[in-house]
């Protein structure tokens, strides 16, 4: 947290000049949202970045508790061949329905393949090595990159918000998500190249947008494993903002060591460390999405 220095007159003149956030902009408390009278439809929101270890599943596994604790009812899609989400919120991934049965047909109904977590309001459609076999698959299907929104409209109602958590690649499955999404999320991390392949990035959404999906929005840019203490976190965080200007959220999430010891738990920050920093930084995420009207 830095104190902007330059206004010393206002200063001087006994004026508080603001307190700036990390991202430059004075901070601001997001109100804690009502609670919501009904649920759904959802708006679905597409975590994507092509290049991996960025924090697109731990924000899918955090925003998506943080929101879930707020009383929204939150459905994640493991979208990654890895599993790591559904690892990460201990539901199964073998022997079990999963989004790959969803997407070539032999499982008809999402419902079917739906696994409560131990968070309430918050539910998982797993996947495992299996859905790498999907890109091959769709190929030759009529309307491929619409399979994933098809299967999506039938569980819309029951949530009010839905993630999907995107493997780290611009192929076929990014945009079925990207075509399926109301809105995109992208993680970057705080380091060096942290904007390479962003430009590739934003040209995928942008002809998604054209092509398939014209109101699918970019929601925001979240800088993820940010360092105060490193004066190249803080440089990488300033390019964001030059580069992005009001589309990065103004929440940004610190690098801690809670997030990986919360996987090996297999438990959402919030539960695993609920009055640690990182905790709190994804309930701010989730009060500033809902400010910003991206979730009911
Ligand atoms: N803010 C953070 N601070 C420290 N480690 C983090 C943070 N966010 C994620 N991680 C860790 O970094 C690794 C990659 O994160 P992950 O969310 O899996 O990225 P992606 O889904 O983009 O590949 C994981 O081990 C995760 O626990
Ligand atoms: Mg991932």
């Amino acid at each position: 947290m830095t104190k902007k220095r330059d206004d010393t007159a206002a200063e001087l003149a006994g004026l508080e000049s603001p307190v700036l956030g990390p991202t430059g902009r004075p901070l601001r408390e997001f109100k804690v949202p009502p609670k919501l009278k009904g649920h759904g439809p959802a708006r679905i929101i597409a975590l994507c970045n092509q290049k991996g270890g960025v924090g697109k599943t731990t924000t899918t596994i955090n925003l998506g508790a943080a929101l879930a604790e707020y009383g929204r009812r939150v459905l994640c899609v493991d979208f990654d061949p890895q599993g790591a989400l559904s690892a990460g919120l201990a539901v199964p991934t073998h022997d079990v329905p999963n989004i790959y049965d969803l997407l070539v047909g032999t499982v008809k109904e999402p419902a079917d393949a739906i696994q409560h977590t131990a968070t309430t309001n918050l539910d998982v459609i797993p996947a495992n090595i299996d859905l790498s076999a999907a890109e091959v698959h769709l190929v030759n299907e009529v309307a491929r990159e619409q399979i994933l929104a098809r299967v999506l409209r039938k569980v819309a109602n029951d949530y009010d918000v839905i993630l999907i958590d995107c493997q780290p690649s611009l192929g076929i499955l990014t945009v079925n998500a990207l075509t399926a999404s109301h809105g995109v999320l992208i993680p970057l991390e705080c380091e060096y190249f942290a904007l390479r392949g962003v430009a590739l990035l934003v040209e995928t959404i942008d002809k998604v947008r054209d092509r398939l999906n014209p109101a699918l929005e970019l929601d925001g840019i979240l800088a993820t494993m940010y360092d105060s203490r490193t004066l190249h976190s803080r440089e990488v965080l300033e390019r964001v903002v030059e580069t992005f200007g009001d589309k990065v959220f103004e929440t940004v999430i610190a690098r801690t060591v809670k997030f990986p010891d919360a996987s090996v738990a297999a438990a959402p920050i919030t539960e695993f460390a609920p009055d640690h920093q990182a905790a709190a930084s994804y309930r701010q995420l989730a009060r500033e999405l809902i400010t910003r009207g991206a979730v009911a």
